[in-house]
């Protein structure tokens, strides 16, 4: 075996190997209901041999959810929905999770291919965004968001807990908090979009008190065996050096608090950083995290050969892969991965019914591979 098809156990649940689906939102929902789309983007993605398949960031209220077409989990109908996706990728031979999510002050926006702004104002399609400070992240998201009152705190905490149940009771078995790429979390986080003044706002702990209070409330009500993980931007690439540093120090009390891994990723708090992207960019600050905070850990971003990923994986600097753009292109890049790198029977990365006629064919034709 190659590391990267070792399997991964986290808690009570087993991975087959160390692929797994990076969410994606499909902006394709109505009322936040998934629909037949989802269900063929979703089982295809497990039927190609990922062991994990994370459905897309999840809005946690209408307010929560990016675009008007993004998915949610705050209704019975919803739920319902999403309990035949989660039937699905398991059919199709992965272990189903999801991410959960409030856009913050990107929330009201259009979808990336109808201008990826704000919906303008007057325009009855568009809502009121909150985040901790009314302040704009600029560019097309130009919208100043309603400064969240505590009431406003101790509500959205709710909506995660809510969500979080919604997910168990469909069975989910891998929930991922948002804490992310500029929205409400990273929001909170990142002195670019926190200005308050109070508990919530000014020190590393008080910027983090939001994000601690959501694991801990969501902990208390997502099963023990099954894994809690978060998706956090560590590293923003702007002119604040701390933020890898404070990352660090904030994923440590988030391992206290029962986080099992930490997904590894940008903060996109500004328009104005400069992030250098490249092949495996993100590598080494997930290696740093790793060891640092000493959790399992998760990394994306440009990740698209099989050696390379796998080494990502045998030099100990990520447990997971999470691939988003290259399983859009190949569902089955896990198979060719494993061929790749001369994984012994490779078809056995896929189900049993595709797996059994590939290395049938292939065993009994020499020199065919
Ligand atoms: C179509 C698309 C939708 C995405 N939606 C989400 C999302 O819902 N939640 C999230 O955390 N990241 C989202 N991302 C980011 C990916 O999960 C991933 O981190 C990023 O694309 C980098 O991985 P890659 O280089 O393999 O594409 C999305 C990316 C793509 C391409």
């Amino acid at each position: 075996m190659t590391a990267l098809f070792d399997p991964f156990v986290l808690k009570g649940v087993t991975l087959k190997n160390r692929i797994a689906v990076s969410p994606m939102c499909q902006y394709s929902a109505i009322d936040g209901v998934v629909n037949d789309w989802h269900y063929a983007h979703l089982a295809g993605l497990a039927r190609g041999g990922s062991a994990l398949v994370i459905v897309e960031a999840t809005g946690v209220s209408g307010e929560g959810r990016i675009t008007p077409g993004c998915v949610g989990l705050w209704n019975d109908r919803q739920s319902e929905a999403l309990r035949k996706a989660v039937e699905l990728i398991r059919a199709a031979g992965a272990v189903p999770g999801i991410q959960i999510a409030h856009a913050g002050r990107k929330a009201s926006a259009n979808r990336p291919w109808e201008g990826d702004d704000h919906i303008p104002e007057e325009d009855p399609r568009a809502w009121q965004p909150i985040a901790p400070s009314a302040i704009a992240y600029g560019g097309g998201l130009a919208r100043v968001p309603r400064e969240m009152a505590l009431e406003d705190i101790v509500r959205v905490t709710g909506e995660f807990v809510a969500a979080a149940e919604r997910a168990r009771d469909i069975g989910f078995e891998w929930l991922e908090l948002h804490f992310a790429h500029g929205y409400l979390g990273q929001n909170f986080l990142s002195p670019h979009s926190n200005h308050r003044s109070d508990l919530y706002g000014g020190s590393l702990s008080n910027r983090s008190r939001f994000l601690n209070e959501i694991l801990s409330a969501v902990r208390a009500v997502w099963p023990d065996h099954l894994p809690l993980t978060a998706r956090m931007g560590v590293i923003e690439y702007d002119d604040r050096e701390e933020t890898l540093e404070e990352s660090v120090a904030v994923i440590r009390e988030f391992k206290l608090r029962g986080l099992d891994l930490i997904d590894v990723s940008l903060g996109f708090s500004t328009p104005d950083a400069e992030i250098p992207f490249g092949p495996n960019f993100m590598a080494s600050i997930a290696g740093h995290i790793r060891r640092e905070a000493d959790i399992p850990t998760a990394t994306s971003w440009y990740i698209s050969e099989p050696d390379e990923a796998n080494a990502l994986v045998r030099d100990h600097q990520v447990d997971l892969v999470m691939l988003a753009r290259a399983l859009l292109e190949n569902h089955h890049w896990p198979y060719a991965a494993a061929r790749a790198l001369g994984v012994s029977r490779p078809a056995w990365t896929l189900p049993p019914a595709y797996a059994h006629w590939l290395e049938r064919y292939r065993s009994a034709t020499p020199g065919f591979r």
